[in-house]
């Protein structure tokens, strides 16, 4: 079974772009094709692009290619349960949020900013027919002492970004969740209040 042939269109209530319905985050990555540069250089240029409060672009990013040390140790922060299918996909990003001013003055929308701007890294990615999956799932203290962070950075995830590969080289469990039905709370309980 190849999750290249599994369609996971989001079942959308009202049509959206072609490239929000279709991403989604799978854990079968292809283990040997090297990331394409230009294509890894438009998700950071979209990245960059997010707008954030005061144009503060609280994030920073740490950037690591498969068969280098740094993606072999940004992979052993994982939990094991993403080390279990992470360590294929060709880049490994650490998204850190920049919480304060070097001068201490807190950036209180620094979380958000930093997650729209990974969004659109996400969009353009997968507009370009790579697939980006993002963990939560890690220990920050590791990712720390790789980097030898300031305090005011803060990891928040870490994100496995390549090339779709075969579900079926996934262990048994995983397999089951590439083709899980994809499923999202409706928009009517959402909106909290309308008028
Ligand atoms: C902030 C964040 C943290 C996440 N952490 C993990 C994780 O540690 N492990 C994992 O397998 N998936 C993780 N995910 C993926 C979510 O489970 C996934 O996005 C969600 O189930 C919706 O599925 P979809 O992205 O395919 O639409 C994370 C996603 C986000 C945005």
């Amino acid at each position: 079974m190849s999750t290249a042939v599994v369609d996971r269109t989001a079942p959308v209530e009202h049509p959206v772009l072609d490239v929000l319905a279709n991403r989604w985050s799978p854990r079968a990555f292809d283990p040997e094709t090297p990331i394409d540069e230009e294509k890894l250089s438009r998700a950071l240029e979209a990245a960059r692009w997010s707008p954030s409060a005061s144009n503060s672009q609280p994030w920073r990013l740490i950037v690591a290619r498969r068969g280098t040390e740094l993606h072999d140790r940004i992979h052993a922060s994982l939990m094991g349960f993403n080390q279990a299918w992470a360590g294929n996909s060709a880049v490994l990003i650490v998204a850190l949020a920049e919480t304060a001013t070097a001068e201490g003055t807190a950036i209180t929308h620094a979380t958000y900013d930093l997650g729209q701007s990974i969004a659109h890294l996400s969009v353009q990615a997968h507009y370009d027919g790579l697939v980006v999956h993002q963990m939560s799932g890690f220990e920050p203290e590791k990712i720390r002492a790789i980097a030898g962070l300031d305090e005011r950075f803060v990891p928040m995830t870490v994100i496995a970004l390549g090339d779709l590969g075969d579900a079926s080289a996934l262990p048994e469990p995983l397999q089951q969740r590439e083709v899980s039905p994809r499923v999202r709370r409706p928009i009517h309980e959402t909106v909290v209040l309308s008028a």
